[in-house]
């Protein structure tokens, strides 16, 4: 047993500038573990409270010092000389002292923080790694430790960005990459390889949010076209792919998909994606469709979810209860996880159990706000998630995640498998109708 002897925050900023909640929490045999939350731009109606001041005079309303303030006030309390091996416990004990369904009252920032600075306290306190404790702490018993593949958001549209792009991320995928180090060579060839391709047409190279490129291209079949091309130059036709993340929530307006300027329905978008799907040999889709839209996405995942995983984002947002409906629904075929959109880190775990469960594929997430904090790197080697998507090749606080990959993977040695396609192998019900 290791007692929590302290627990601390800070009001520190994420890679927009902007405040965030970072915690430390320190046991009594001298173990020590911190943790920073990300923040998103394009976050989901339903996602978990993230506390903000509201305080105009500082940080234009954004500050999180009542976060802070939750944090070493009522969670300290509530944390203090409980076994930090216990996880589920603490986790438990934070939400039900929050007493709201969303986490609002406490902030889902405060006690994420807490939550995953703790973890990282026990893993120090039983001198593990972090994606061996996690295992250890929830009973995961694998012989297996998959090193996701990566998926690079190298041209950024929608809110990250003002390309003037609907669609908010593409991405690359190197499923065909040997190991993890090859599938991130290959990712950082081709972002160089495409600022190249970009600068030669005389667009910017200006990244956004996420360190993509935000370039001001005619409309998305060029950005598509512009990708495949750069892919084959580069000389990975074969091993790397291209996924997209529409993010649609962000475009959808009073009943309609304003998408090139022009309202189109639900039926007209799967049409379209459909269309990518062929011609661009698309490897998969991230919310295609609205997050309360559960009929668009029902007849969408009929249509399409037999060719390409459906992934689902703002419609679950790592919720058990959201992803539940969908299982039953037939709504999307595969899940992204974000610590922040539910609050915990058990209750993320379990988000992840249950989709695997389903035979869903699960791609453990950043934020478009991020922190240097490479947490998402040890939970996905962990969770055997098979995916992970943290951005472009570039920026820190993205490389942050892919380089610390890196270091599990040589940690691991001949242990350390890379997941390849198999990360986006379709549930066996995919598709029905
Ligand atoms: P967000 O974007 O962090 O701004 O929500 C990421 C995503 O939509 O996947
Ligand atoms: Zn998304």
């Amino acid at each position: 047993m290791a007692k929590i002897k302290d627990v601390r925050a800070l009001e520190v900023l994420d890679s927009r500038g902007l405040p965030t909640v970072a915690a430390e929490v320190l046991l009594d045999d001298g173990a020590i573990g911190s943790a920073a939350v990300p923040s998103g731009a394009s976050t989901g109606e339903h996602e978990a409270v993230e506390l903000r001041d509201g305080d105009k005079a500082r940080f234009a309303g954004k500050g999180v010092l009542k976060a802070v303030s939750h944090v070493e006030g009522e969670l300290k309390k509530l944390a203090l000389g409980r076994d930090a091996l216990k996880q589920q416990d603490l986790d438990s004990a934070m939400i039900a002292a929050d007493g709201t369904p969303s986490k609002g009252r406490l902030g889902a920032n405060a006690i994420l923080a807490v939550s995953l600075a703790n973890s990282r306290a026990a893993a120090a306190s039983v001198k593990k790694p972090l994606y061996e404790y996690l295992r250890d702490c929830y009973g995961i018993v694998s012989s297996e430790w998959l090193l996701p593949a990566p998926m690079f958001n190298v041209i950024n549209g929608g809110k990250h960005a003002d390309s003037g792009l609907d669609i908010q991320e593409f991405m690359l995928v190197p499923t065909g990459a040997a190991s993890y180090r090859e599938a991130l060579r290959a990712g950082a060839e081709i972002y160089q390889a495409l600022k190249k391709t970009l600068a030669g047409m005389k667009m910017t190279v200006a990244v956004g949010d996420e360190g993509g490129f935000a370039p001001q291209l005619k409309d998305h079949a060029q950005a598509l076209d512009v990708l495949s091309k750069t892919i084959a130059s580069a000389g990975y036709s074969s091993a790397v792919r291209v996924s997209i993340d529409a993010a649609s929530s962000e475009f959808y307006k009073d009943g309609a998909y304003v998408f090139e300027k022009k309202p189109r329905s639900a039926a007209e978008m799967t049409k379209i994606y459909g269309d990518w799907i062929k011609r661009y040999s698309l490897l998969s889709l991230e919310d295609p469709l609205a997050e309360d839209d559960w009929a668009g996405w029902k007849s969408l995942t009929a249509e399409l979810g037999s060719s390409v995983p459906i992934i689902g984002d703002d419609i679950f947002v790592t919720n058990p209860q959201r992803l539940a409906r969908g299982i039953k629904e037939g709504a999307g075929n595969a899940i992204l996880i974000k610590l922040n959109q539910i609050g915990t880190l058990t209750e993320t775990v379990e988000t992840v159990r249950q989709a695997q469960k389903a035979g869903y594929r699960c791609v453990i997430s950043h934020r478009s706000g991020e922190t240097e904090d490479p947490y998402i790197a040890y939970l996905a080697v962990a969770l055997n998630a098979g995916a992970i998507k943290t951005g472009a090749p570039c920026r820190s606080e993205r490389l942050a995640k892919y380089n610390h990959l890196l270091y599990i993977e040589a940690a691991l040695g001949a242990k350390a498998r890379y997941a390849g396609p198999a990360a986006f192998a379709l549930p066996a019900h995919a598709g029905r109708s």
